[in-house]
């Protein structure tokens, strides 16, 4: 998949040749998971998996636009933008209240949305963990800034893209995936404070390989699992504040004073927000790491991610579980965790890259004989986020 079949779509559903082609990127995070939402640390990749958008200005005041993935258009104008409904008022499906969502946000904030033709196509597979949405998100927003004449830096749009998923898809989500989405750099990871905004790249080592490993199984962001998990750590800062007046979010929360602190809640916050204040010190730990090249012990805190995700915060799945245990057992393998939300979807194998086809093989033997799901096991570069071809 690239800008040729993109093209291509266009030119079959339009019949005319679109205006410009826009790439957004899915993301993989190797360190930071559920960590964006309590202003932490977080440290995601770009990937080489994208979201493409053919498009042109529309001579209408409609939009139209063809999800070729789902073979099915979706028509609507600034008017049923509130009602997430169609021009001939059906409701909009539900791929395109991320378009939508978008445009929304844009309009909110003032910039002008002209109504395009456009037709998106995706290589991000859906409910994986990938960030498939997000991509969606920052290419649209890529393609209305370049229609709309305005200007907004890729951490606005990426903020733009968090607002639409929170105030008009549902989903009470952090702002890691739309930033690795707008920000992506090629062969570097990226580091971010979610507090501050500010972040640095960081070189990936050229001696290893980073490897995807879908479990197949999907799961529904906004089944409200993820949104439990957010109040949670929101209740819990409420809790703690009794003790430590001064904090926000549980950013706040030293280590030391959570131990101590940790018997007064209950169990389950407890669990939840140790996750959190652990994570936080592990993506501390890990940048002197990762810039010195240490991958072993850079595996190792992937590797404490996963047993934390899946005994505290409790979003991983036995097939996760099982993925990341036959790949640590397996030659070059420095760590494995499941990488995103979780309830399904990836793992993300930091893999000695001489090893890494060898890697892919036995996993994926390992992995269905053990659950009799086939995998879909490669691997990836980082890659640059969001541009215009
Ligand atoms: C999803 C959200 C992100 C982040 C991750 C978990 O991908 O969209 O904001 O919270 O889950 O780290």
């Amino acid at each position: 998949m690239d800008m040729n079949s993109a093209t291509s779509q266009f030119k079959n559903r339009f019949g005319y040749s679109p205006a410009r082609i826009v790439r957004a990127p899915g993301r993989i995070n190797l360190l930071g998971e559920h960590v964006d939402y309590n202003d932490g640390l977080v440290l995601p990749a770009a990937i080489d998996r994208a979201t493409y958008i053919a498009f042109s200005p529309s001579v209408t005041d409609r939009s139209t636009i063809v999800a070729v993935d789902f073979d099915q258009p979706a028509v609507f104008s600034v008017e049923g933008l509130s009602a997430k409904s169609q021009t001939d008022g059906s409701p909009l499906p539900e791929w395109a209240h991320y378009p939508t969502g978008l445009m929304w946000a844009l309009r909110e904030a003032g910039l002008a949305t002209p109504a395009m033709d456009a037709v998106f196509l995706s290589n991000v597979p859906r409910g994986s963990g990938l960030s498939s949405s997000a991509s969606v998100e920052m290419a649209f927003a890529l393609a209305w800034q370049t229609l709309g004449g305005w200007t907004r830096s890729p951490m606005e749009r990426a903020l733009l893209g968090q607002k639409a998923e929170n105030q008009y898809v549902g989903v009470n989500c952090g702002i890691m995936d739309q930033f690795a989405s707008a920000c992506g750099e090629e062969n570097k990871a990226l580091l971010l404070d979610c507090r501050s905004l500010e972040y640095r790249s960081l070189p990936l080592p050229e001696s290893v390989s980073l490897v995807v490993a879908d479990t197949t199984v999907r799961r529904k962001l906004t089944s409200g699992e993820y949104n439990n998990r957010r109040n949670a750590c929101e209740e819990t800062v409420n809790l703690l504040k009794d003790d430590l007046p001064g904090i926000t979010s549980l950013r706040d929360v030293h280590l030391d004073d959570f131990n101590k602190l940790a018997k007064g809640l209950p169990p389950e916050l407890a669990r939840r927000s140790r996750h959190v204040v652990e994570e936080i010190g592990r993506v501390n730990q890990s940048q002197s790491l990762l810039e010195a090249g240490d991958v072993q012990q850079f595996g190792q805190l992937m590797n404490q991610c996963h047993v934390s995700l899946r005994d505290l915060y409790e979003v991983s799945i036995p097939e996760l579980d099982a993925m990341v245990e036959i790949a640590q057992g397996l030659r070059g393998c420095y760590g494995a965790r499941l990488t995103g939300a979780g309830f399904g979807g990836c793992t993300i194998n930091l893999v000695e890259r001489e090893h890494a086809s060898e890697f892919v093989e036995r996993l994926a033997k390992g992995y269905e004989s053990n659950t009799g799901l086939h995998p879909e096991i490669y691997i990836c570069r980082a890659s640059d986020g969001a541009r215009l071809l």
